[in-house]
């Protein structure tokens, strides 16, 4: 925790946003609804989670993700940096007998009981570093799957700006090529992975923001400095497609 006069970390930030856009996520969270059915069928196409032991989730959010697996789960724990945004998920899923829940950072975390299996659907992108922190993940199970939106998504809206000569606001992504690169090189494991597009249409460019607001995902890149975006309104002005390009992957242990 920081102090009073101290800057809020990195995770701090995070939190924050997120936890104070819970109540709403839902409403806004369409790619990420998205995405979880996707990786849940993506788990599933490779046989599933484990039946025996412990499932940890990263970054559960509202629980879209825990209510594909929770009902799979023999030990189902849903964790989040977010309390507020856990809150929601307990909310959601907390009848179910075999779900804990727990407010967690999960970039570095290691814990007591190896699980069995570790998921994550569009969280790992807000790690200070994704790519060291999904491989650190992977090393802590021998089932660890993961969606994560790539570097190259959302070409329309960089378009949008680069016309004008600037960049926009968006956070930068995991790099495709440096993900396959730790992942595939994790020693004793075997990486599956997929890629997919993923086109959502939104009515205009503030629809879009608001995709991003309305969740607590619209911390902008570092240096950013906002500026009028009036001819990016108007070129959306008719709706605007969404292309993001997620990274569905799968690292289990090699059996000897
Ligand atoms: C875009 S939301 C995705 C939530 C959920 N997985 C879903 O698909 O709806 C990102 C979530 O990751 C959480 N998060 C961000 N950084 C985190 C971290 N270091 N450890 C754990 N959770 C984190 C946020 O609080 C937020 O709930």
């Amino acid at each position: 925790m920081a102090c009073a006069d101290s800057p809020l970390t990195h995770a701090e930030l995070v939190a924050r946003r997120f936890g104070a856009r819970a109540a709403q996520y839902d409403d806004h969270a369409q790619l990420q609804r998205v995405t979880a059915a996707r990786l849940a069928a993506f788990i599933k196409g490779h046989g599933g989670p484990p039946a025996q032991g412990l499932v940890v989730e990263i970054g559960c959010g509202t629980g879209l993700l825990a209510a594909h697996l929770a009902g799979q789960a023999c030990r189902y724990l849903a964790t989040d940096i977010a309390p507020e945004v856990l809150e929601r998920c307990r909310a959601r899923l907390g009848h179910l007998p075999q779900i804990s829940f727990a407010v967690l950072d999960g970039e570095g975390a290691s814990f007591p009981q190896t699980p069995a299996a570790i998921v994550s659907n569009l969280a790992a992108q807000w790690f200070h570093d994704p790519v060291a922190g999904l491989a650190h993940l992977a090393r802590q199970t021998s089932f660890f799957a993961f969606a994560v939106p790539l570097s190259g998504s959302f070409p329309e809206w960089e378009e949008a700006f680069r016309v004008l000569g600037r960049a926009s606001g968006l956070l930068p992504l995991p790099d495709e090529a440096a993900l396959n690169d730790a992942l595939t090189t994790l020693s004793g494991h075997i990486a599956h992975f997929e890629t997919t597009r993923h086109v959502i249409r939104y009515e205009n460019a503030r629809a879009f923001a608001d995709s991003f607001r309305g969740i607590g995902a619209d911390q902008p890149r570092p240096g950013y400095r906002p500026a009028p975006i009036r001819p990016v309104l108007q070129r959306f002005a008719r709706g605007m497609d969404a292309t993001a390009r997620v990274l569905y992957g799968l690292i289990t242990k090699e059996t000897a």
